[in-house]
């Protein structure tokens, strides 16, 4: 037992559990044992004080507003690298040298074409399904195509599994978006870096040359920068439980698509963005901060609010700079959107309920106006999100799969059901 403890008095007996610490961050009282020992659970539903595991990956400082992977702050990835360079990070634990990351690039750009027969996968879809719907079908589809990278016990297996996804899901996320608007797939092409291609597939049509706008690509892969990992947010989780039972690396990532769609998660970029839309002027926002406040109306400020940042979300300053290089390259001065997006924020941040509940806008907030500009309808716009949080999940997946005290995932819970009672047959009901 270390020197630092915590004793819990059950019932008039105490029981102390080690305190662990991390490198950084908030201590752990480790209760693995409280059962065993007590006969009873602890109890936090939404997981608020809870730590689900340990990791080396993400660090968040919520009350700070600081986001480090591996140790790097994410202003300083955004600034000086590229996407691929933070997929490094990420699964390797460091930042790759010269020769590491043109070997990496190297190995991502020849995994990006999908088997051909998954084009059949699209036309068994109506054309107005909704993207991230087509994208839980087919990348849980991939289990059935890629078998030979399914044994997560094999560590070449799940790097293969690993690289596979990374690389494949621009190509699945350009083919739904194809599909949604009636265009024909667009094939990668290995000459061009990864944002750049995963653009010409969503944007290329057969009649003509496409030019890739190169500050356009430089924004599109600062986009997945600032979304690649975020600790054990809710998708994550997904991912770890799901893998946690030894399903297939495609199954867990389509996992957890299905939980980022969420609007409460990461359907809130789409979700802000419509939120914006109705508002449309910013004479109504007050009518909307006052919904936002009223208990009784479900309404919230999409793109606003965080479980751990309780600070302006750093990805969101990074995010708003970005957003204004867009629509400065594009040419959009006035995008109405955007002017009622600084004032709503400008009136949430000295709006006692936002002071007072520490709501400020996240990472979701401004990224819609950013794609929307960038061409993408907004039902695109979460579909972005989990092709840049797909090496997130693989690095917290393939963390807990190696990590040798991993076990299933098996909650308990606090039964408020009825009590035993026997079987009353149909004729006395
Ligand atoms: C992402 O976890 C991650 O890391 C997620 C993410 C990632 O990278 O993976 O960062 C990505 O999901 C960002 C969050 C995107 N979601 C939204 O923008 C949707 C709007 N935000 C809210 O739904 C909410 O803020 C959450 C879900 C993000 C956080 O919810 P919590 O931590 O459970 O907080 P809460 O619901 O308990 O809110 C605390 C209080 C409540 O009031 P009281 O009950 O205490 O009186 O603040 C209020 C809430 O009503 N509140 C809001 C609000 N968010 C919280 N009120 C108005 N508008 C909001 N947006």
């Amino acid at each position: 037992m270390t020197d630092k403890s915590a004793t819990l008095n059950v019932e008039g007996t105490d029981h102390s559990f080690e305190v662990r610490s991390g490198s950084v961050g908030p201590d752990v009282v480790d209760i693995s044992r409280l059962y065993a020992e007590t006969g009873k659970f602890t109890y936090d539903p939404g997981f608020t004080s809870t730590a689900s595991c340990e990791s080396k990956i993400t660090f968040i400082d919520g009350d700070e507003g600081v986001l480090l992977h591996r140790g790097y702050p994410i202003d300083q990835l955004a600034e000086h690298g590229d996407f691929l360079e933070t997929c490094y990070l990420l699964l390797y634990g460091d930042l790759p040298t010269k020769v590491q990351k043109e070997d990496f690039d190297f190995r991502v750009t020849h995994h990006t074409m999908v088997h051909e027969q998954m084009n059949r996968f699209f036309t068994g879809f109506r054309r107005d399904a909704h993207p991230m719907a087509i994208m839980c079908g087919v990348v849980g589809a991939l289990s059935a195509f890629y078998h030979d990278s399914t044994d997560i016990s094999d560590e070449h297996q799940r790097m293969v599994a690993s690289l596979r996804m990374i690389a494949k899901m621009p190509t699945i996320a350009a083919m739904a978006y194809k599909y949604s608007i009636g265009q024909p797939f667009v094939y990668p092409k290995n000459d061009l870096d990864y944002a750049s291609n995963f653009l010409r597939m969503c944007f290329a049509v057969p009649c003509e040359e496409y030019q890739v706008n190169p500050v356009l690509a430089r924004a599109m892969d600062r986009i997945f920068i600032l979304h690649a990992d975020h600790e054990q947010n809710a998708s994550t989780s997904t991912v770890r439980l799901a893998g946690s039972s030894g399903a297939n690396p495609f199954a867990c990532i389509a996992a957890g698509i299905a939980c980022l769609w969420g609007p409460a998660h990461g359907g809130a970029n789409e979700a802000a963005l419509n939120m914006l839309a109705e508002i449309g002027s910013a004479d109504r926002i007050p009518e909307f901060v006052a919904r936002a406040k009223d208990k009784d109306d479900p309404f919230r400020l999409m793109g606003f609010g965080h479980r751990v940042y309780k600070n302006y979300d750093p990805r969101a300053k990074i995010m708003q700079k970005t957003t204004h290089e867009v629509l400065g390259e594009l040419g959009i001065k006035d995008d109405p959107m955007l002017e009622v997006a600084m004032e709503l924020e400008q009136m949430a941040l000295t709006d006692e309920y936002f002071i007072e509940k520490k709501l400020y806008p996240n990472i979701d907030f401004y990224s819609g106006i950013t794609l929307k500009a960038l061409g993408f309808p907004t039902n695109m716009f979460t579909v972005l999100f989990a092709l840049a949080r797909t090496v997130g999940w693989i690095a917290q997946w393939k963390e807990m799969i190696e990590d040798p005290g991993q076990k299933i995932g098996r909650p308990r819970q606090l039964y408020t059901g009825e009590v035993q009672r026997d079987y009353v047959p149909l004729s006395k009901r």
